[in-house]
């Protein structure tokens, strides 16, 4: 029988969430433990999906997998196809914990559909039915999650401006936590739209860019101290921009009183994950099980330099 695949992987934001939205730099890496596929294969009379949150017809999706309903729907159009599918999606990506799991699902699902036609598809067109598709899920998406889910190295990104691959050349450990929470980035994105007549949160927003731009530098430079430093302060500017909650911070908190060079939420925030950066693996696993103990669902840990170049 005929089969697509597709796939995609989760991502990590390491400066400049939020204000990437307004046009100033952010920094990403592809986050290699978790991973969705997507397979495409014929059914019988109509479009069937199989996964998670779902099992049953398109037609009858719930309203919290619109996002991805919209990118079908769109793959198809542009396909000029009609014909009944079976989409069966498996996903290690944990959902709502700001690691791209909307995006990620509809570059997986673009790509299987794609690959079932036997039709190439373009890099411009998987990242305009994902932009499309992701308004659904964000309201004001930059980007920069269909970029991250769908590509193998780090980027330094700016809305409609620069996709600039980078190399990380730092010799630090790079813990992620899972607070357990679902985030709520579509209305944290929603809510700083709301603050942005603000001449406060507009300087908050520039100055997050600003350290970005610093965060760069330091990551091709190997400079763990000062880019551990901006980590911390974009995560005071995030929590003034009310884009935090109490979880966050406190696992920001534990991970500092723990050695950690910097820490901050990644992501949408209001929930999901936040990141820590640490001077080597041993101050890593210290970090990572006083977070474990603090409430942290789960914890993954990188070389900065395994995040370069993913299989
Ligand atoms: C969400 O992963 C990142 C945000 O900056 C929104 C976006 O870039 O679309 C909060």
């Amino acid at each position: 029988m005929r089969q697509g695949k597709g796939f995609a992987h989760g991502k990590i934001i390491l400066i400049g969430e939020h204000s990437v939205v307004y046009g100033k730099p952010a920094i990403a890496v592809p986050f290699p433990s978790t991973k969705i596929t997507a397979l495409v294969s014929e059914a019988n009379t109509e479009i069937t999906i199989d996964c998670l949150f779902y099992r049953g017809l398109l037609k009858k999706m719930p309203e919290l997998l619109a996002s991805l309903h919209k990118a079908i729907d769109l793959t198809l159009e542009l396909l000029n196809k009609e014909m009944p599918l079976s989409i069966k999606i498996e996903s290690s990506i944990p959902a709502e914990r700001g690691m791209g799991s909307s995006a990620a699902v509809s570059v997986a699902t673009i790509r299987a559909i794609f690959d079932y036609y036997e039709t190439p598809l373009s890099y411009k067109q998987l990242l305009d039915i994902v932009a499309e598709s992701e308004k659904i899920a964000h309201g004001n998406p930059s980007g920069l999650d269909a970029l991250m889910t769908s590509s193998t190295t780090p980027y330094f990104f700016i809305k409609n401006e620069v996709c600039e691959p980078i190399t990380l050349n730092m010799e630090a450990v790079l813990i992620v936590a899972d607070t357990g929470q679902t985030g709520k980035t579509k209305q944290a994105v929603a809510d700083v739209a709301s603050q942005m007549r603000s001449p406060e949160t507009q300087k908050f927003i520039q100055v997050l860019g600003e350290y970005s731009q610093e965060a760069k530098n330091y990551l091709e430079n190997n400079q763990p101290d000062k880019l551990g430093d901006v980590m911390t302060q974009a995560h005071t500017l995030l929590q003034k921009l009310n884009v935090s909650n109490e979880s966050l911070d406190h696992l920001v908190s534990v991970s500092l009183a723990n050695g950690a060079l910097g820490a901050k939420l990644t992501g949408g925030g209001r929930g999901g994950c936040m990141i820590a950066l640490a001077k080597n693996i041993t101050d890593a696993k210290h970090i990572s099980k006083q977070l474990k103990a603090q409430g942290a669902k789960q914890t993954w840990l990188y070389e900065m330099s395994e995040l370069n170049e993913q299989p």
